[in-house]
């Protein structure tokens, strides 16, 4: 497996997804007018009753710092596998989490270590940038890209942790722009590696919710007893609470309380609780949200292979597609209102990541990606 010694990671802020007004200024557009597939949410939008406890929250009362009843309704959900309330962090999105991640971790380096994090690449940008504002240096081990998709070696990375001895491993899984997928046991094998150098393993689980194979590969139940694993959640993901944030975490107490540590009071707002509460208490919200992202997947997959462009398998609520030219598709759809996402920052130039939307949706980009194609069809 190739490794990037030159750390070719650009040591600028992470590039993400969404809509940009200075964007829709320059190009005339309204964002109602807009659909955006560059940030991967739930197509189901946010579960019923968020919209009635949003406006029902006292905006003259300070937000629970705590955060308790939803770290309660966070830990009672998660219960099967052992979680309770101590094993629980809940932040302003998993981002907030990955920073103070970092914050508690890059400053306390293994003995002998060669760099602060190792990342397993390409991966979301977040990961590097929280390193590099903590004052921390990062190793990357690029995936091995072929025809039926990417691939991490696991035995690479374990020796990549036991060489290299990082305060913290970032793996994402399933993996944003990819859509990989390691199963419970790589990942188990890893978390013993890093734990065997006194580090920890970080799975950020963003997308999983929404994966029909989650089965194999959630680490709730093993970040929630090893000392060395910690998974994040994204709840703006799983239930398209984009514009409110919500994430959480599960490890350790000893994890949780290093990170809660550092956390600013009320950094979760009173909005994103009570959204969260109602979102929790959902039982049927996932599987329904699951079912729409298979059949617009099917759908993204089926029209763009028609068209001749190759779609990487996916366990995510995303599609990877190499189209040529990323990011001059990606500019030709924004100006017809359509946002998908550029690969180029992930180091794929050739590739755009397509959120799953509701399949009406996916059929509208994709007969603007099919009258692009017949224009030019050597893009
Ligand atoms: C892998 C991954 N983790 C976390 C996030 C951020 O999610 P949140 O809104 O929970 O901070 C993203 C957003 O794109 C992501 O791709």
């Amino acid at each position: 497996m190739p490794q990037d010694p030159l750390n070719t990671v650009q040591p600028s802020r992470p590039v993400h997804g969404g809509i940009k007004e200075a964007e829709l200024r320059a190009l005339g557009l309204r964002l109602e007018d807009c659909l955006d597939f560059s940030a991967s949410v739930s197509p189901l939008g946010p579960p019923e009753g968020v919209a009635e406890a949003i406006a029902a929250v006292d905006l003259t009362a300070y937000p629970d710092p705590h955060c308790l009843a939803l770290t309660e309704a966070i830990a009672a959900h998660h219960i099967g596998d052992g979680v309770s309330i101590g094993n629980v962090i809940v932040g302003n999105g998993s981002t907030e989490i990955i920073h103070l991640l970092t914050r508690a971790w890059v400053g306390s380096l293994p003995a002998g270590s060669t760099s602060n994090a190792l990342l397993l690449t390409p991966t979301y940008g977040e990961y590097d940038g929280a390193v590099r504002i903590s004052g921390g240096s990062v190793s990357t081990l690029t995936a091995t890209r072929c025809s039926d998709g990417f691939a991490w070696d696991t035995v690479a990375v374990t020796a990549a942790i036991a060489a290299q001895r990082p305060a913290l491993t970032f793996i994402c899984n399933p993996n944003n722009p990819t859509g990989v997928l390691m199963d419970r046991g790589q990942l188990a094998m890893i978390a013993d590696a890093a734990a065997g150098v006194g580090g920890l393993l970080v799975v950020d689980e963003a997308y999983i919710n929404l994966s029909e194979r989650r089965a194999d590969a959630d680490v709730i139940e093993l970040a929630a007893r090893h000392g060395s694993i910690i998974a994040l959640r994204s709840m703006t993901k799983d239930y398209a609470l984009t514009a409110l944030r919500l994430g959480y975490a599960v490890a350790s107490e000893p994890v949780i309380a290093r990170l809660a540590a550092l956390q600013p009071d009320w950094s979760v707002n009173g909005l994103a609780q009570a959204a969260g509460l109602i979102a929790i208490a959902d039982a049927e919200y996932l599987e329904r949200a699951r079912q729409a992202v298979a059949a617009s997947r099917d759908c993204v997959v089926e029209r763009l292979t028609a068209l001749g462009i190759r779609c990487y398998p996916t366990a995510a609520n995303f599609v990877l597609a190499q189209v040529g030219d990323a990011g001059r598709l990606r500019d030709d759809l924004a100006r017809r209102g359509l946002f998908v996402r550029d690969c180029t920052s992930f180091g794929l130039p050739d590739c755009i990541r397509i959120g799953l939307r509701p399949v009406e949706d996916c059929e509208r980009l994709a007969d603007a990606i099919a009258d692009l194609w017949n224009e030019e069809p050597q893009r």
